[in-house]
């Protein structure tokens, strides 16, 4: 928990006064909003905000943040968010809280993109298994497609619908539609998977992330923090 706190608080110390920011999901997002806060409170700082979900738009709330969308503020100064899984070249999974589609948005509206992990989540290669937004509609034809790809990667495994917990049923995203989790095994070429994922067709969006992140603050137990950039 350190360590997650750590990165939290380093993130929360580069939000300056006026920025409008893109807000990720999940549980050291919703630390970083609690060291924001903090801030806000004390500095009496103005922060606007584009939450990436229904959880990190009531904790926003919470905090003192302004809510805005994207259609009045389609620029952010910065996002910060959370990932599953990160590597030495800035490329991420994520997923893991089902709201990557809103989050691949808010990151690249954003000037500069910052994730948040735990120490435990720095990999050589990423190898976390990749969730996939689906529209319902599509569901069929895209699990055919999605054990066809994992299969020509090597991977015996096949596509996962994730289950809700405190419902039946699978999970539905904020937006509507349902996810599938694909272990590919060791992923080499994280860019080149991301494209051939994203360009089936049903496929809203996955949670690979290349070319988007300029730095990942990690955080190690013993509370310090160091870079990746
Ligand atoms: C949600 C995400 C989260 O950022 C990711 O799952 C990490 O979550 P946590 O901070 O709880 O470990 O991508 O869709």
């Amino acid at each position: 928990m350190n360590a997650k706190i750590a990165a939290a608080k380093r993130a929360s110390e580069l939000v300056e006064d006026g920025m409008i920011i893109g807000i990720g999901s999940g549980t050291t997002v919703e630390l970083f909003l609690t060291e924001l806060k903090k801030r806000i409170e004390s500095e009496g700082l103005e922060i606007l905000g584009v939450p990436s979900s229904y959880q990190s738009k009531l904790l926003a709330v919470e905090a003192g943040i302004g809510l805005v969308d994207l259609l009045e503020c389609p620029t952010l100064d910065m996002c910060i968010d959370g990932a599953d899984e990160v590597d030495r070249n800035l490329n991420a999974v994520k997923g893991g809280g089902g709201a990557m589609t809103r989050e691949k948005v808010v990151a690249h509206a954003s000037n500069e993109v910052v994730f948040i992990v735990e120490e435990r989540k720095v990999v050589e290669t990423l190898s976390h298994p990749v969730p996939v937004e689906v529209i319902p509609f599509s569901l069929g034809f895209v699990l055919k497609k999605l054990e066809e790809l994992m299969k020509e990667c090597g991977s015996f495994a096949l596509p996962r619908i994730r289950q809700g917990t405190g419902k039946l049923g699978p999970v539905v995203t904020d937006n509507g539609n349902f996810i599938l989790d694909c272990d590919f095994g060791e992923i080499y070429d994280p860019g080149e998977l991301e494209i051939e994922l994203n360009s089936i067709p049903g496929v809203v969006e996955c949670g690979i992330f290349t070319d988007v992140a300029d730095r990942v603050i990690v955080g190690v137990d013993g509370g310090e923090t160091y870079e990746i950039s």
